[in-house]
């Protein structure tokens, strides 16, 4: 059985990757520090998967902490989701998401090749696209950042692509992931920011549960169908699945292997909010405010080239993202317990 280490692992997508991996058969080993997570979503993760899963709290910067793992498990791959995601807070602390996110990933390939492991799937963004020019965006779009959390991505990926011309037995993928939302169908996990949500399902869902009054649409006024921002979400078990099948289609051969993970759909701020009163039978207020500073008019995907190279298309429909997310917003309405 082939073991891997999922790095960020206690986090909303590694947390639904594992159940991923564990149901494909690969055994699974979890490395998080915890900064943004608890250890109650991967107790739940262990309840539905019916598997216990090795967990270390080491920082993906502890160079020592993660050699202790690797001396523990000889592992096949590396998933890497570890690192700091926001983007305002990435303008304030630039420091810190430079350190974590790309120190943290040089310190792990740095591991990853003193023990011969040589698979890395990195967790990347949509957001090295920047403004794209035009939609849908295929992997070789212009690649361009505007703020450190960016910009740390595409070093990343910059960073990695090196490792590979350096020596070409690395087998690496970078998955840049368009919006990921829902949960896991059982509704014992999903995502559970700390304090007030940034990101627009969470807030949409705090909304409908009445923890938050109203709704702040940022720009009515984008040059879209209705005026706010279009994106391409993504249900978070379908991004999963991705990461299996990036893994499988690494095993091939080795390269560097660059894929968006989306869906190809776009939908605005107002479907959005549409789709996810349907799926909660309440009302989410709303009134439309000024844009946000660095946000796009429109984003999604072009998916052709997942479903050629790694041959994956995500498969659920909006509605069943918003049914997702609501069944574990309204079965968790703090989220997970606080206790870390
Ligand atoms: P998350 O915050 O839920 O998960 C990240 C996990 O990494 C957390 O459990 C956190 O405790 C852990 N972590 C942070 N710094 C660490 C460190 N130094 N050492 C060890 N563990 C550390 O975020 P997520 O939404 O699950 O995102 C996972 C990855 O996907 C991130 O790299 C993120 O940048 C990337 N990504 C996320 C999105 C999104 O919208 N959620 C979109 C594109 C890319
Ligand atoms: N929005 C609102 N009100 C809110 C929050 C968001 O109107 O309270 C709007 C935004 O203006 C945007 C859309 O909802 O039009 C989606 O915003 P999110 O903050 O949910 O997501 P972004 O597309 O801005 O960014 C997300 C991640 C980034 C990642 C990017 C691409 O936060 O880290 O997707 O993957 F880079």
């Amino acid at each position: 059985m082939k073991k891997i280490l999922v790095t960020g692992g206690a986090g909303y997508i590694g947390t639904h990757t594992c159940i991923e991996l564990i149901e494909a058969g690969y055994e699974v080993v979890v490395v998080d520090n915890l900064c943004n997570a608890s250890k109650e979503g991967l107790k739940r993760v262990e309840e539905i998967v019916n598997v216990e899963i090795p967990f270390y709290r080491v920082d993906v910067r502890d160079k020592t902490g993660l050699i202790e793992v690797f001396k523990q498990h000889k592992f096949d791959a590396v998933i890497h989701f570890a690192g700091l995601k926001a983007v305002g807070e990435s303008v304030e602390k630039p420091i810190e998401y430079y350190d974590t996110n790309v120190g943290g990933s040089f310190i792990l390939a740095e591991v990853m090749r003193d023990f011969n492991c040589k698979t890395f799937v990195f967790s990347s963004s949509a957001t090295v696209y920047g403004n794209p020019k035009t939609v849908p965006i295929k992997e070789d779009s212009p690649l361009s950042v505007t703020n450190p959390y960016g910009r740390s991505k595409l070093m990343i990926e910059e960073f990695l692509q090196d490792v590979f011309v350096a020596d070409e037995t690395w087998h690496i993928a970078l998955l840049r992931y368009f919006n990921p939302i829902g949960a896991h169908k059982s509704g014992l996990i999903g995502e559970d920011p700390n304090g007030t949500p940034n990101n627009l399902i969470p807030y949409i869902s705090q909304v409908a549960i009445g923890k938050l009054d109203k709704l702040s649409i940022f720009g009515g006024d984008y040059n879209t169908p209705d005026g706010t921002g279009v994106r391409d979400y993504i249900h978070v078990m379908d991004l999963a699945k991705g990461h299996v099948r990036a893994l499988q289609a690494l095993e091939n051969k080795p390269q560097v292997l660059i894929v968006n993970l989306g869906t190809g759909n776009g939908y605005s701020v107002l479907d959005m909010v549409k789709a996810f009163e349907k799926a909660s039978e309440k009302t989410v207020a709303y009134k439309i405010t000024k844009r946000r500073a660095g946000d796009i008019a429109a984003c999604y995907a072009d998916p052709t080239y997942a479903i050629e190279i790694l041959d994956w298309k995500a498969e659920r429909e909006l509605d069943k993202m918003c049914q997702d997310t609501w069944r574990w917003q309204s079965a968790n309405p703090n989220g997970y317990p606080r206790h870390k």
